[in-house]
């Protein structure tokens, strides 16, 4: 039988807590630091020598490069002092956007992501509600993608006259998932990003929400911009509220201020990214996902 462990980093910890105790496993938080050159540091407190098994909890954001450094040298450590099998937790992952080469010479970042922790011989990488998940995959290695749509579900009971919709075609299944636990009907807006200069275009598209509640749910919220348009597009359709609710809230230059202006009536944000948005929590839906990888 495997003897696992649970590690996290402190801004982590929440999350590694609640694994370790709903697992049944031992916890340490990882010693980290930065030299004054800026270069990260690492240190497991304790004697990785009796485990042969690692459960890796990381919240790589904010300084997602400096976070997924220091994961992949926490990874590089433990396999070293002889731990065998290591599952990396990242509740949100960073790159997963830049998931094919939208302009020419561009990287796709994620695949070199998830290349780099496989070649590092971890043996799966757990992540939630990730943007694209037919893209999250790396050989050798297991990518397991946690949906959290039971819990959106959740949120629209008591709810009459909602209608589900995603900001864009690519989105679409995120909604549908919803609906199906909630069987409210479900739609998309058609949304054009400009891939220079970032701005978003939604175009209306004819959809019924006269009179309804609009539950835009979407995989992250960074600029807000998408939000704010389609914000705009729905109230000018008759829509009597709209609601926010995405899984990751990275909520850059006050985008949740700039979106409640623009009229959008509630914001709701799971736990991956804490935000004071942050009233759905992913941990147990992460330690399902773990308790069918860990033998
Ligand atoms: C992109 O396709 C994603 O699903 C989100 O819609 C996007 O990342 C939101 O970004 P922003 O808030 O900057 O519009």
């Amino acid at each position: 039988m495997v003897k696992y462990l649970v590690a996290s980093f402190e801004w982590s910890s929440d999350i590694g807590n609640e694994i370790a105790s709903s697992l049944g496993l031992a916890h340490t938080i990882i010693e980290s630091k930065f030299f004054p050159d800026g270069e990260s540091y690492v240190r497991y407190p304790i004697d990785l020598s009796v485990y042969d098994g690692l459960i890796l909890v990381q919240r790589a954001y904010p300084n997602q490069d400096s976070r997924l450094f220091q994961t992949m040298l926490a990874v590089d450590a433990a396999r070293d002092l002889g731990v065998r099998e290591i599952h990396v937790v990242l509740p949100y992952l960073p790159y997963a956007r830049q998931d094919r080469r939208f302009r020419d010479g561009e990287p796709i970042s994620l695949s070199t992501l998830l290349t780099l922790l496989s070649s590092l011989k971890v043996s799966s990488v757990i992540a939630v509600d990730v943007h694209k998940p037919e893209a999250f995959r790396a050989p050798g290695m297991r990518c397991v993608n946690v949906e959290p749509f039971e819990f959106y579900a959740d949120l629209l009971r008591g709810v009459d006259n909602a209608v589900l919709l995603s900001p864009d075609l690519g989105s679409l299944w995120r909604v549908k998932r919803v609906s199906e636990y909630s069987g409210f009907q479900y739609s998309y807006l058609e949304k054009f990003r400009d891939r220079v200069t970032g701005e978003v275009t939604i175009r209306p598209r004819e959809l019924d929400v006269a009179g309804k509640e609009v539950f835009i749910i979407d995989d992250i919220i960074a600029t807000g911009g998408t939000i704010i348009e389609a914000t705009k597009v729905l109230k000018s359709m008759g829509a009597t509220k709209v609601h926010a609710i995405a899984t990751h809230c990275l909520l850059l230059n006050n985008a949740d201020l700039r979106m409640l202006e623009a009229g959008v009536s509630s914001i709701t944000c799971s736990n991956t990214i804490p935000t004071k948005y942050t009233r759905v929590n992913v941990n147990q839906l992460i330690v399902r996902a773990i308790k069918e990888l860990i033998t």
